[in-house]
């Protein structure tokens, strides 16, 4: 039998340690949470995403009394993006949430298996890492790329 290993090294910094830019997104981020729509969970969700024209899209959960009918705050981001902006490549993304006290979440929070796969596709298209940040209440997680979150991905292109 052989093994293998999959190896991912989250960096775990301080906000003091982010580059201009990144502070910029976690904030855009953290923002956008106040934008989500979630009577039914009540957990905000925010995302920014930094496209290659300059331009940062934001996006938040959107929930829907028919539950799957909503979307998350990655998805609404990358989708809105891509549609606004199809030429541009994404570069990073920054995703932040308040739980249902109201308050930023402790421990980052990490897109879910639906949101990865679909990122995944943009960072394809990309052909360059999309760096993502995760955004607790005092500490933030860098991640090199989106498929450094979803290994083993499934790709068909
Ligand atoms: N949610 C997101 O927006 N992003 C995620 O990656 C996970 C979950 C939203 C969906 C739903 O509106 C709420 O958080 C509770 O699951």
């Amino acid at each position: 039998m052989q093994k293998l290993n999959i190896d991912l090294t989250v960096e775990v910094l301080s906000p003091e340690e982010l580059t201009p830019e990144e502070a910029s997104l976690v904030e855009q981020a953290r923002l956008s949470t106040f934008r989500s729509y979630c009577p039914y969970s009540n957990f905000h969700v925010g995302a920014a995403i930094a496209l290659d024209n300059g331009v940062t899209v934001c996006g938040a959960n959107q929930e829907n009394v028919a539950y799957p009918s909503g979307t998350c705050a990655e998805r609404s981001a990358a989708f809105y993006a891509h549609a606004q902006y199809p030429d541009a490549r994404f570069r990073v993304i920054a995703i932040a949430a308040r739980g249902t006290d109201g308050n930023p979440v402790e421990t980052p929070v990490a897109p879910c298996g639906a949101c990865r796969q679909a990122l995944l596709e943009y960072e394809m298209l990309a052909g360059a890492p999309v760096k993502v940040l995760l955004c607790g209440a005092d500490r933030i997680y860098r991640l090199p790329s989106v498929s450094s979150t979803l290994p083993l991905a499934f790709t068909e292109f």
